[in-house]
């Protein structure tokens, strides 16, 4: 088992995930059948470094052709993908499999309008990039289908999870330094 996630680091540095496993798993159709939305999270519950990763490919991994886990409208590929832990927030990149921090600190609070996402060790926050995909419906989608694969990880690897649209907006896109060309969409929230 990798170790788990709170070990903190620098700004702008980078931190290689492990590989993500791409084969075995439950089988699919147990697995839809137990995908379920859980809020009863425990705070003091910790996710491992492999099921972050697990899950993060099964969001947005490259996969065929340099396209996706998840199809997008003509192909824009307008997510970006950002993880806040309770000591900092990174965006996920998938061509190199890594983390890199863009803000220190807990701002947990700003992910959330829920007390149990507040305190869950993992928020992921899907982001659409407005200059890459204009239409809303299609950034929706995007994040729809990226959810519903977390969703589908978490069930098979029993983790609890739950999307939500409910966040401070404001607050959160100052936190990750987003700028008026991307707009938040989901938070999910993730452990045990
Ligand atoms: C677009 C969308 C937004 C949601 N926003 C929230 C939210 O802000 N807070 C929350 O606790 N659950 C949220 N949910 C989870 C739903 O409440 C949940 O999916 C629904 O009750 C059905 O339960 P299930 O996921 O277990 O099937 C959201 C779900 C969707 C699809």
């Amino acid at each position: 088992m990798a170790s788990i996630l709170f070990a903190t680091s620098a700004l702008g540095s980078a931190e290689v995930l492990p590989e993500p496993q791409t084969v075995g798993g439950q089988p699919l159709m147990k697995v839809m059948n137990e995908r379920k939305s859980s809020r009863d999270i425990d705070p003091q519950s910790t996710i491992s470094k492999q099921d972050l990763s697990n899950m993060l490919w099964a969001a947005w991994g490259i996969t065929h052709d340099g396209k996706r886990t998840i199809g997008t409208a003509m192909n824009r590929q307008e997510l970006e993908i950002y993880v806040i832990t309770a000591t900092e927030i990174s965006k996920y990149s998938a061509e190199d499999n890594t983390l890199t921090v863009v803000n220190k600190g807990d701002f947990r609070d700003a992910s959330a309008m829920q007390d149990f996402a507040k305190t869950a060790p993992i928020n992921i926050v899907l982001v659409g990039d407005n200059e890459k995909q204009k239409m809303a419906e299609f950034q929706h989608y995007a994040a729809g289908a990226a959810s519903q694969n977390i969703y589908l990880y978490c069930a098979q690897a029993g983790l609890k999870t739950v999307v939500r649209y409910g966040c401070d907006r404001e607050k959160l896109a100052q936190a990750m330094k987003l700028d008026d060309k991307h707009t938040i969409l989901y938070v999910q929230t993730v452990g045990k």
